[in-house]
């Protein structure tokens, strides 16, 4: 990752919006100076999922001491003098988790009289590719599947976004994590279903591909999650063991297919070739090895962020509050964290 030469421009991210705290200092559009994530998976864990309440406290525990680890490994001594921007994410996620980040980052651009800009998350998650590949440029498609959405975006242009569409019900990481419950693999789901599946059979179960042939930019991962359950229920009824390589294995082959297929058509409605993948479920083998051969195949150019910026960072926050910064963007300290922010034109 390289800098824009004569650009020192340094802009502080703060991403609390469900259950990792990150922070980190971005020089110009894309050099990172330092990145630190505090993880609450451990947390959670034993819960089976996020829990909202305990989310805010430990984001409360975390962010300062975060922050000033950050800061020192990027050698700023005086952040008053020396950053430019403050950039948070402000929407959507939990309430109760991006009020931290929010008021942290209210308070420090008060203190410091730095300037101020709220992000939406997933506009931070479509800002990973930006920082990764300083070729990309509007207009390109960007599939964001993360654990609270799947859609597709037309980027326009940095700031000016189509939704192409999104999921009917549950997102694409969320059928993970459900079905890595299901299988009592405990949570979060998308990292452990991945590694089995790499050894199971894809083709052992014939589960269905969600809205296949549906010929519109859609997803639906619910039924999926449910024709798993139902794989089980048989298995448990004939006192058969569970395969459960094979059944993460095609689990995901369907999953991807779907996400596959769906690219596909929102490449063939607008004719944009160039395809980017974001989101925690970004970090998926099988997805990023599908999007790739598609490409190939199909002659699209494809974009894929490290693993690290897929799930959430603050990198991707620091990156989009800078564009949006400098597109003249400025938010005064009276803006409350969306809960359901729509990121759309
Ligand atoms: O983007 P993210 O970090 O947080 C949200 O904005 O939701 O995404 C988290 C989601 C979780 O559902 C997690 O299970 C999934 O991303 N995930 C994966 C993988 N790594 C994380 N899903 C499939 N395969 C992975 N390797
Ligand atoms: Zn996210």
């Amino acid at each position: 990752m390289t800098s824009v030469a004569g650009d020192p421009f340094l802009t502080l991210g703060i991403e609390t919006s469900c259950d990792d705290t990150a922070v980190a200092v971005l020089e110009g559009p894309r050099r990172v100076l330092a990145a630190g994530l505090s993880s609450q998976v451990e947390d959670h864990a034993p819960h089976g999922g996020v829990v909202p309440e305990l989310a805010s406290r430990k984001h409360q525990e975390a962010i300062l001491p975060l922050l000033h680890q950050v800061l020192n490994r990027a050698g700023i001594r005086n952040p008053a003098r020396e950053l430019h921007l403050v950039a948070v994410t402000s929407g959507p996620g939990l309430m109760g988790s991006l009020l931290v980040g929010v008021m942290t980052a209210k308070a420090l651009s008060q203190a410091w009289e730095v300037p101020l800009v709220s992000v939406n998350h997933l506009e931070g998650h479509l800002f990973a590719n930006v920082v990764a590949h300083g070729d990309l440029k509007p207009p390109f498609l960007c599939l964001i599947v993360s654990g609270g959405h799947t859609e597709i975006l037309l980027v326009r242009a940095f700031g000016d976004y189509q939704v192409l569409g999104g999921t009917r019900d549950d997102a694409a990481g969320e059928a993970y994590d459900k079905v890595a419950k299901l299988l009592g693999l405990g949570y979060p789901g998308g990292p452990v279903v991945d590694r089995l599946a790499a050894t199971g059979n894809p083709e052992a179960f014939p589960l269905p591909v969600p809205l296949s042939g549906s010929g519109a930019v859609e997803f639906s991962f619910s039924g999926l999650k449910t024709a798993v359950l139902w794989v089980l229920k048989r298995l448990e009824k004939d006192g058969l063991p569970v395969p459960v390589e094979d059944l993460c294995a095609s689990f995901q082959r369907a999953a991807v297919a779907s996400l596959l297929e769906k690219t596909r058509v929102a490449v063939e409605q607008t004719g944009v070739r160039q395809v980017a993948l974001s989101g925690g479920v970004g970090a998926n083998s099988a997805l990023r090895a599908g999007l790739e051969e598609e490409g190939a195949r199909r002659g699209w150019r494809v974009y894929l962020p490290p693993r690290d910026l897929c799930t959430d960072n603050g990198v991707m926050i620091a990156a989009a509050g800078y564009s949006a910064f400098r597109r003249g963007i400025r938010c005064d300290v009276t803006f409350a964290p969306d809960p359901s922010w729509e990121l759309n034109a």
